[in-house]
């Protein structure tokens, strides 16, 4: 059964997803060469407490820490650790916050120091992906709609999608009906309706779209190495459309 959220249900997910957005912004200019993700991690942690919410990952299956630190061919994932960041990398950072028991989740990818115009590539086709996936959201398109439009574009764009992982709904929990693939059928799949919240969140490889864990047993990364970019926003579905809840509260991305 995919939920229907009340006003009240939704206006307690928007101030969930703003502090998930505020606490994007608070670490963006700490991304920076030197700085460790445990850092980072702890950063968040503060903040998101500081924000009246609690971290949604922390705990969540047995993850250990608030946010998800995925760095070049990490796809997601990725554990907070004492590695420092390096000029050049790319690093997808992954929040969950959990406001009065609603949660928001939105993932971006950051560029440390100057990166390559391949790199530069992936992280932009990859937002600009979640972008055309945002497009199908309205009532009466169907979830395979979000998927095929995400996965035309990556592969015209000569990129990977990986398909082990997918967006999902979201609510009272992190992670709710329905699935939402990063790839699909026009047509099929379950209808979207006024109030429905999901997070739609696509991975894009620059290489190949194959994934393995790493023994930490949380760690995904590409098989061949290949960079990997990860953007993530929840949103609900409105009369005509969709409006992004894990955004600023001026409508900023
Ligand atoms: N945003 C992540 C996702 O939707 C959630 C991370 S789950 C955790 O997959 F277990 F790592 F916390
Ligand atoms: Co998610």
């Amino acid at each position: 059964m995919i939920s229907i959220k009340s006003e009240r249900e939704i206006a307690l997910l928007e101030k969930a997803g703003n502090i998930v957005y505020e606490t994007h912004k608070y670490l963006e200019p700490f991304i920076k060469p030197g700085i460790t993700t445990a850092e980072l991690d702890k950063l968040a942690y503060d903040f998101i407490l500081k924000n009246g919410a609690t971290p949604s990952f922390k705990g969540y299956e047995g993850y250990p820490a608030s946010i998800c630190t995925s760095i070049n061919q990490e796809v997601v994932h990725g554990i907070p650790s004492k590695k420092k960041l390096k000029n050049g990398d790319i690093i997808a950072i992954d929040i969950g916050a959990c406001y009065k028991g609603y949660h928001g989740d939105s993932a971006w990818t950051y560029a440390v120091g100057e990166i390559t115009d391949e790199a530069k590539y992936l992280m932009e086709h990859t937002k600009k992906s979640l972008y055309i996936g945002l497009n199908e959201v309205k009532p009466g398109n169907r979830i395979g709609d979000i998927g095929f439009a995400i996965s035309e574009y990556a592969t015209k764009h000569n990129l990977g999608v990986i398909k082990e992982l997918v967006g999902h709904g979201v609510g009272t929990n992190i992670h709710e009906e329905p699935d939402v693939p990063n790839y699909g059928i026009k047509g099929t799949g379950p209808v979207l309706k006024e109030g429905m919240v999901i997070a739609i969140e696509p991975m894009l490889t620059l290489g190949s779209p194959e994934i393995c864990i790493l023994d930490d047993d949380w760690t995904i990364e590409t098989e061949d190495y290949s960079l990997s970019a990860h953007y993530e926003h929840t949103v609900v579905v409105t009369n005509n459309g969709y409006k992004i809840l894990t955004g600023g509260k001026n409508g900023e991305e």
